[in-house]
């Protein structure tokens, strides 16, 4: 089997041939999504609970999208209007979504470790649609996807993470992935926003941006979290984009081709230029979403095919 496990809790641990039928699922998604056909009898009579604790607008719709997509029956439960308001635990939430037979379960929470605590309790097969700062496996499939379409591999190529990293599962989850398939990831920041223990994950790391963007072949830009930081960590916003903001001058310190990416949602003239985010030759911020939902479809699929129950 390709990809031999129930749950998609994290990236780390996953190995290559598990990443690239992902990948190549996804592929045939994309190619399948554009015709306009869908495969409505793949997930026909399951149930596929969207549990969202933190806001989401993009990841959320694109698992809706992508369980309809395969004949799913999705409920979206989210926290404003979930009875942990009114003081039920994260097990208690297991308990319930067990006794209305989820088939797959696709979570996202403030917490790290939350994904992986409910896939012990819930007989779902859990995806991990983001946990704290720790893992958002679905967003560095959907950014590796969009690397390999555009650079037609992933092995080789340099990867430049900009901002803010120290709050970001987004970084997380594209090392560990960019670097099981080979590709080299340095990691660019002010030293604020990139925790020292970093460069275990072997990564470079660099404290200035022309030095951090020579020659990669990616950029990709990261959203300043300021609802995680307890305090300031930066000086200001027009400072921040001064020295960390992408715009076609720093841009330009990367290599002629590089690519810019941003896993959403922006902040334009904090972390980018919108004459950069909206750059339709060097841009791929739209596209990494369109592969968002084929990636997701395939993660579905697969998981449904490994081990959904069928009560
Ligand atoms: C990311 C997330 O929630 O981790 N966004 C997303 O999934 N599209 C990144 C972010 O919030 O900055």
């Amino acid at each position: 089997m390709s990809y031999p496990h129930r749950h998609l809790l994290a990236i780390e641990g996953l190995y290559p041939p598990a990443i690239q039928h992902l990948l190549d699922l996804a592929e045939n998604y994309v190619s399948l999504n554009r015709t306009g056909k869908t495969q409505r009898d793949l997930l026909r009579g399951r149930t596929l609970i969207n549990l969202f604790f933190e806001d989401s607008t993009r990841t959320r719709t694109s698992f809706e999208l992508a369980g309809k997509r395969l004949g799913a029956d999705v409920i979206n439960m989210s926290v404003a209007s979930s009875s942990v308001n009114k003081g039920e635990t994260l097990l208690d939430t297991a308990a319930t979504l067990n006794a209305m037979h989820c088939d797959l379960l696709v979570v996202r929470h403030g917490q790290s470790g939350a994904a992986n605590l409910l896939a012990q309790k819930v007989g779902a097969c859990v995806i991990n649609a983001g946990d704290g700062a720790h893992e958002h496996p679905t967003q560095a499939l959907l950014d590796a996807l969009t690397i390999r379409r555009h650079k037609g591999k992933l092995q080789g190529l340099q990867i430049a993470i900009c901002g803010d990293v120290a709050h970001s599962r987004v970084a997380r989850s594209n090392i560990h992935l960019l670097s099981a398939m080979g590709a080299r990831v340095r990691v660019v920041g002010p030293p604020t926003l990139i925790p020292g223990p970093i460069t275990r994950l072997g990564v470079e790391v660099s404290y200035d941006m022309r030095e951090g963007l020579a020659g990669a072949d990616i950029v990709m830009m990261l959203r300043l979290q300021r609802e995680r930081m307890s305090s300031g960590l930066i000086p200001s916003a027009r400072e921040y984009f001064r020295f960390w903001g992408l715009d076609h001058e720093k841009l330009a310190f990367a290599k002629p081709d590089a690519l810019v990416m941003h896993p959403g949602p922006m902040n334009r003239g904090v972390e980018i230029d919108s004459a950069v985010a909206d750059d339709p030759v060097r841009s791929l911020i739209a596209e990494q979403v369109e592969m968002g939902v084929a990636v997701r479809m395939a993660v579905l699929d697969t998981l449904a095919r490994n081990g959904a129950r069928h009560d």
